[in-house]
């Protein structure tokens, strides 16, 4: 056995050499994996071996670049040099896959001249969640072996296919059962056999006859879901040229499109929220073993649009739910809902009509809370409402066993002053899902001032478990997502009374890259819910709008009128009209409102109630912020977020705006965060933030 580097080694099996990849946790192609690929190779062809396996100890094979070296100049030697080696070698090289080969690692696992695999392998070019394009060759590789339109859909959305369609495609040559015996086994047999030396570059078959709509064809069927995403559409340029050119020339073409996307903002943006996500998993101060509980049931309170959707949650892990109501009717309708829900997914083919008795039969309805009795996770969605709530606490305390976790799904609420209605306030937490809860990931988990580690590793844990994108944040108004979301409602609210139509609003955003604009979200939303007719004293749009019965998308019109088929939203004059009586009453002088102003208006308020949250403590760090946004309200992923995209800007510029409203528009909420003030100083950034 040969140390090459600190993270390869060449090892021999008789007359089979391999190369041991061993560089944890993901044994990305660190500078020192691609250095020992090199040498292993250099040394294994002139060594006595006659065949090659390039394997890898740990849970997986090659999960790609280092994506950590991408911010520092390039450190030699390059990957091509390495592939040009494998592809070059005049010894046959089996690359032995376990657990995923991704991006450049698969892209290696490419330059083998045969592949063989394990059952539970995955493989996948995901380059494009990081913003960019495979750049070592896979763009030109891949559609050689599948065929243009696997590679397109591999490489657009990133997805890995399993062991089982790789070795139907022809991706891996042996599905095997044992990784490394199997792997020399083959290694073996290639030389046994005589089996030609495999170069993917000189194949052209697969890419031959490549209908010509092909490419119109998808770009269509994927616009809506990469809108504003330029990586996508490089991805597709890649293959076309692997289509078109010849090999060669297909990668230079590869080249300059990775370049220029490495180059971008959106590849930094997607680069940086994939570490986001993951840090938001690290909780200073909670030890990786705190103690959870297990949650073997889950009892749900309230079967109203959340809790249906959080109750489906568990029941697609195959945990059992109990789910209360107050009466029969309305936990037969909160079922029903649900039943209905899994029966438009099956009938979309997204799932079985079994798995849709299945699931159901993990959910049993109940109008008695003592039900919960041997619930380890009771989550309560039962109107917003604080007196209710602490009614209810009280009782779940006299019911739910000793060590069972209670939260909350409130969206603003006190979870102290909830948790402050029991005699376990440690127990107490606020799991805060956002709507439609069995499809948003977003998962806000809330610790109140005595909420115990084992309360809040339990949210965290089962938050993932369900599929969940889960961050943990203090208590104030609102949280992250919701506090931030006032402030951009209050400007938003005005400047329709000052002269901006609500559709020209919501454009705005939705060309920013929202998947739509307030408005419409409220719409959406219900413009009645917290609204009452008794009380209601025309003093906002919103009470006007209800008051004439405008309730939004589910009565057929709110700020907007809907087609009852389609659901396709048109601006209505006697929304305008009402809105400028409104404004005329309250004496507000009506104006030409730039495009400009209404993005920043709307926006550069929640960036600084964000920097306020980060200053406060309540969340940990920015990119925790950022998390919450891009997954609660669909800011779009591709600026990183709101306080990356402000550090884009520049924070000086930032701040300037926003004192510029602070003094022509006055506010709390214009009123600018410490924190952005101290980080312009400092020069620091709100991204990098951390508590
Ligand atoms: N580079 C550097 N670090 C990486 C990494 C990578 N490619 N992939 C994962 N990591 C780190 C994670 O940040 C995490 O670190 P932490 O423990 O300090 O938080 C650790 O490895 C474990 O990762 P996960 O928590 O994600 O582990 P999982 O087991 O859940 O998932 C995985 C494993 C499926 C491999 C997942 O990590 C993943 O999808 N990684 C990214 C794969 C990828 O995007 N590859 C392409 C890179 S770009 C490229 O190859 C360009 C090429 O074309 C030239
Ligand atoms: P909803 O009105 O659709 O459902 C509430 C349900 O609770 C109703 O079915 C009602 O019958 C039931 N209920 C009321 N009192 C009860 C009691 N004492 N016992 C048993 N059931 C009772 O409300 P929704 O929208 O589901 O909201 C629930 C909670 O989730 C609220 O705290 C809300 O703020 C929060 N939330 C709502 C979101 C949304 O978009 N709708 C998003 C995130 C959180």
């Amino acid at each position: 056995m040969t140390q090459l580097t600190q993270s390869v080694r060449l090892e021999f099996d008789d007359d089979v050499a391999l190369i041991r990849i061993d560089n944890p946790p993901v044994n990305a192609l660190s500078q020192h994996v691609r250095q020992g690929l090199l040498d292993g190779v250099t040394q294994a062809e002139s060594s006595d071996a006659k065949s090659i396996v390039v394997i890898c100890d740990g849970r997986t094979f090659i999960a790609g670049a280092d994506i950590t070296e991408f911010s520092g100049p390039p450190q030699p030697p390059d990957l091509q040099s390495v592939q040009d080696a494998m592809e070059n070698c005049s010894k046959p090289i089996i690359a032995a896959v376990h657990g995923t080969a991704l991006g450049g690692g698969l892209e290696v696992a490419l330059c083998a001249h045969y592949r063989v695999g394990v059952a539970g392998s995955k493989y996948g070019l995901p380059e494009v969640k990081l913003g960019l394009l495979p750049g070592a060759g896979g763009t030109q590789r891949l559609p050689r072996i599948t065929g243009a339109a696997k590679a397109l859909e591999m490489m657009t959305s990133g997805e890995p296919i399993d062991a089982q369609e790789a070795f139907q495609c022809g991706l891996i040559d042996e599905l095997v059962e044992d990784l490394e015996n199997g792997a020399v086994a083959f290694a073996r047999r290639a030389v046994t056999e005589q089996m030609p030396l495999l170069r993917i570059r000189d194949r052209n078959d697969k890419v031959a006859n490549t209908p010509e709509s092909l490419f119109h064809d998808f770009r269509t069927s994927i616009a809506r879901r990469t809108r504003g995403f330029l990586a996508p559409e490089y991805n597709i340029r890649c293959i076309e040229a692997a289509v078109e050119l010849d090999f060669e020339a297909g990668l230079k073409r590869e080249q300059e499109l990775f370049r220029d996307l490495m180059k971008g903002t959106q590849s930094k943006a997607q680069q940086y929220y994939f570490f986001a996500e993951r840090a938001a998993l690290k909780i200073p101060g909670l030890p990786k073993d705190t103690p959870t509980v297990e949650v073997s049931r889950c009892g749900v309170l309230g079967a109203g649009t959340m809790g249906g959707g959080i109750a489906m949650n568990f029941a697609n892990s195959g945990i059992p739910v109990t789910i209360v109501e107050r009466d029969d009717e309305a936990l037969q309708r909160g079922l029903g809902v649900v039943r209905s829900n899994y029966e438009r997914t099956a009938a979309r083919g997204g799932i079985s009509s079994d798995d849709v008795e299945t699931r159901m039969g993990l959910i049993s309805g109940s109008t008695d809370m003592g039900d919960f009795a041997d619930c380890d996770l009771i989550i309560e969605a039962v109107f917003e409402n604080m007196a209710l709530k602490k009614e209810i606490f009280e009782q779940l305390d006299g019911i739910c066993k000793d060590g069972a976790v209670l939260a909350s799904n409130t969206s603003a609420l006190d979870i102290n002053e909830i948790a402050s209605a029991t005699s376990r306030p440690d127990a107490v937490i606020g799991m805060h899902f956002f709507s439609p809860a069995n499809v948003m990931k977003m998962l806000e988990v809330v610790r109140g001032d005595a909420t115990s580690n084992t309360a809040i590793a339990t949210a965290m844990g089962i938050g993932r478990s369900i599929g969940k994108t889960p961050v943990l944040c203090g208590v104030c108004h609102g949280f992250v997502g919701n506090r931030m979301l006032f402030m951009r409602g209050i400007e938003a609210e005005k400047m329709i009374l000052e002269g901006a139509p609500p559709s020209r609003i919501d454009q705005i955003l939705f060309d920013f890259g929202f998947p739509m604009g307030p408005f419409a979200m409220s719409d959406l939303a219900g413009l009645d819910i917290g609204w009452d007719a008794a009380t209601s004293s025309g003093s906002t749009v919103r009470e006007l709008l209800c008051e004439s019965g405008r309730r939004g998308q589910k009565n057929g019109s709110g700020y907007y009128n809907y087609d009852p088929k389609t659901r396709a939203a048109t601006p209505d004059s006697e929304v305008e009209e009402m809105i400028q009586a409104f404004a005329e009453r309250q004496g507000i002088v009506r104006r030409e409102i730039t495009d400009q102003e209404i993005l920043e208006r709307c926006l550069y308020p929640m960036v600084n109630e964000g920097a306020k949250i980060l200053d406060e403590g309540i969340a940990i760090r920015g990119s925790d912020v950022d998390v919450v946004w891009i997954n609660g309200y669909g800011w779009p992923m591709y600026t990183g977020g709101p306080m990356f995209w402000a550090d884009t800007i520049g924070l000086q510029e930032v701040a300037e705006r926003i004192q510029h409203y602070a003094s022509t528009l006055g506010g709390d909420h214009w009123e600018i965060s410490p924190l952005i003030q101290n980080q312009v100083s400092d020069g620091g950034s709100l991204s990098t933030y951390a508590n």
